[in-house]
């Protein structure tokens, strides 16, 4: 049944799925677009839509011969990271969201976010982006839809998942897809919220334009929705990177990896292995998310749900990671980076400093003396995978790849050594479970500050943290090949405040040892923390650090771990009763053993 209204806005439905239609039916009498237009993800329509953003100034044309097919986005000031105390879990009780998420009731949030959305696309049009999360035709991915009035939205999730005509050809005549609706409205942070229904598969999100708050398939619909639904059907949704690592024999380990925001999962995911390990090489699967599941070989299996990468900018160069500065090379969107003076891009620790001229990520002339950053410490590249010289074959295959070893990291200038291995699972989700991290820009607020972040998860678990900790758990005993866990800092500072590890492409010394003893290949040293490798294990040759430096950034300190192991008891107290007993006893565990081995 085809309404009078959607005849009447549009020319192009590119569906006859009745539940689709009357939901974008019931959205557009919310709403009240001028238009509406159903994305197809064709290159003419890029072509036509990209047109429409230069025209309307939303998007910078940058230099076709250095960046072919590559524009700048400015977004609103007040508006350039994700805003975690405006992001809400409405679930129909408290406790099911839990204390680590800001919770509304969902009769609350709908009826507060109607009254936004209430005639909000008046002389906008709307578009119906049609999206899947993960290899097209795979039984696991997902498909959403998204509404949105930003033309930025439609052309960055056209790289950043499987847009268009071929969602709704996978959709077919199903009420099964995510219903998700965006409105910047006028941009004002006091009429911001990112509100996911769990119980409804729906997302709404107002008063934003930017990344993680407004490409609805990424952190709302892959991790938070995505981890609700992975509790409920037995699989796993991280803020993980996936990679393939190759030895010169040909032997393959796939790899997931899960730090906090602004923490290196772009990087690690592209490492390009240093000279002395010649023959190797590194693959990426993806750079920020991974939905697991266990496969009929009993070992855990990942795919990586999206199809681009929405990268942060700053400190990406030719010397940290090279494979990157070839991604942004075309078909690029870049977010609040500088702007040089012949229409390329510039970002603090791409080069010494950026030519004469440059103008700072608002558009006003940058000079060094202002003591500010000319581009914002969260700005952002939005690029397709297939642009990664090193991108893996195996992102389309339908069951993923096979992991054998998951990695946590935080960034901790104390305490946490260079690489740890847990004793087993429980220690393991122990290790993920209270990883600490300091906050970084990619969300509003202060920076630099310590805080839990459990799986790098904290922002992004759709329900009660002490239920997806039981989770986690519980996964242990459903693969029979479980991945081996470690937990790495590459943060980690010396006396001289320095950061005590190169990084980068050296972390790919670390990451042989850890796929080493994943696959049982190589020693180490147990101490009562974990597993770290002894000076031998690791190899360190053709590297600037000492072997006092190697000590120092492995070394495991007891003292520091005693304070460690306080602090987390505050944070499983705030989570309160949920948290699994077994984590509360391998705490209490550690604490007894630290104090058993000091002789106290
Ligand atoms: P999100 O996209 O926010 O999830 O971030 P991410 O985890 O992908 O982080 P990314 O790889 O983009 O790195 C963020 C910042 O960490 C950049 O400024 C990097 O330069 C820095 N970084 C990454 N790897 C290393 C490392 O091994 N050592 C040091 N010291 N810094 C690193
Ligand atoms: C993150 O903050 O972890 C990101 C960027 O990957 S955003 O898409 O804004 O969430
Ligand atoms: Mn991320």
């Amino acid at each position: 049944m085809l309404t009078s209204l959607l005849d009447a806005k549009q020319s192009n439905i590119l569906t006859a799925n009745e539940t689709l239609l009357n939901w974008v039916e019931e959205m557009a009498k919310l709403t009240k677009p001028d238009r509406l237009v159903w994305c197809d993800g064709s290159d003419e329509e890029r072509r036509r839509l990209t047109r429409d953003a230069v025209d309307a100034g939303v998007l910078i044309p940058l230099n076709e011969k250095k960046r072919p097919g590559c524009y700048l986005h400015r977004s609103n000031p007040n508006d350039v990271a994700r805003v975690e105390h405006l992001t809400f879990i409405c679930t129909p009780t408290r406790d099911e969201a839990g204390p680590t998420n800001n919770w509304m009731a969902p009769g609350e949030a709908y009826a507060k976010l109607r009254g936004l959305l209430d005639g909000a696309m008046q002389a906008r049009t709307m578009y119906v982006v049609p999206y899947v999360m993960g290899p097209v035709g795979s039984p696991f991915s997902k498909i959403g839809i998204e509404l949105t009035d930003s033309i930025y939205v439609v052309l960055n999730m056209r790289i950043m998942t499987r847009m268009g005509r071929v969602a709704l050809d996978m959709l077919g005549d199903s009420g099964d897809f995510n219903r998700g609706v965006h409105s910047t409205l006028d941009v004002n942070p006091e009429r911001r919220f990112i509100c996911h229904f769990p119980q409804d598969n729906a997302i709404w999100s107002v008063g934003s334009g930017y990344g993680g708050n407004v490409l609805l398939g990424k952190k709302c619909l892959a991790l938070r929705i995505g981890s609700h639904l992975g509790q409920r059907e037995g699989w796993l949704a991280e803020h993980m990177l996936i990679l393939g690592v190759e030895s010169p024999e040909g032997q393959k380990t796939y790899v997931a990896a899960a730090f906090p925001s602004a923490c290196g999962k772009t990087n690690f995911a592209m490492l390009i292995p240093p000279e002395r390990f010649k023959g190797w090489r590194v693959f990426t699967v993806g750079d920020d998310i991974a939905w697991m599941r266990v496969g009929a070989d009993g070992r855990l299996w990942a795919t990586n749900p999206e199809a681009g990468y929405f990268g942060v900018a700053p400190g990406t160069s030719e010397k940290s990671n090279p494979n990157a500065m070839r991604v942004v090379e075309r078909d690029t969107i870049f977010t609040n980076v500088a702007l040089t003076p012949d229409r390329d891009v510039w970002w603090e620790g791409m080069s010494d400093a950026p030519p004469p001229g440059t103008l700072d990520w608002q558009g006003r002339p940058w000079s060094r003396a202002s003591g500010e950053k000319a581009a914002h410490p969260n700005s952002r590249f939005t690029a397709p995978m297939t642009n990664n010289p090193v991108l893996s074959r195996h992102t389309e295959d339908p069951e993923g790849v096979p992991i054998s070893a998951i990695i946590f990291g935080g960034r901790r200038a104390t305490t946490v050594p260079l690489v740890l291995q847990a004793f087993n699972w429980v220690h393991g989700v122990f290790l993920g479970a209270t990883m600490g991290s300091e906050t970084t820009a990619a969300a509003t607020g202060a920076v630099g500050v310590v805080r839990r972040d459990p799986m790098a998860m904290l922002p992004f678990c759709g329900y009660n943290m002490g239920d997806y900790f039981a989770h986690w758990l519980a996964m242990g005993g459903k693969i029979p090949r479980a991945p081996k866990i470690f937990m790495v800092n590459w943060f980690r500072k010396g006396g001289d405040g320095k950061f005590a590890w190169p990084g980068y492409g050296e972390n790919m010394r670390v990451l042989k040892w850890v796929v080493d003893r994943a696959l049982g290949q190589t020693g180490g040293m147990e101490t009562a923390v974990g597993w770290v490798p002894r000076e031998g294990d690791i190899d360190l040759s053709g590297l600037d650090v000492t072997s006092e430096q190697f000590r120092a950034a492995t070394r495991v300190d007891l003292d520091e771990w005693g304070i460690e192991l306080e602090s987390q008891k505050e944070f499983f107290a705030k989570i309160g009763a949920t948290v699994p007993r077994a984590l509360e006893l391998q705490r209490a565990l550690l604490v007894a053993s630290i104090a058993a081995v000091r002789g106290k």
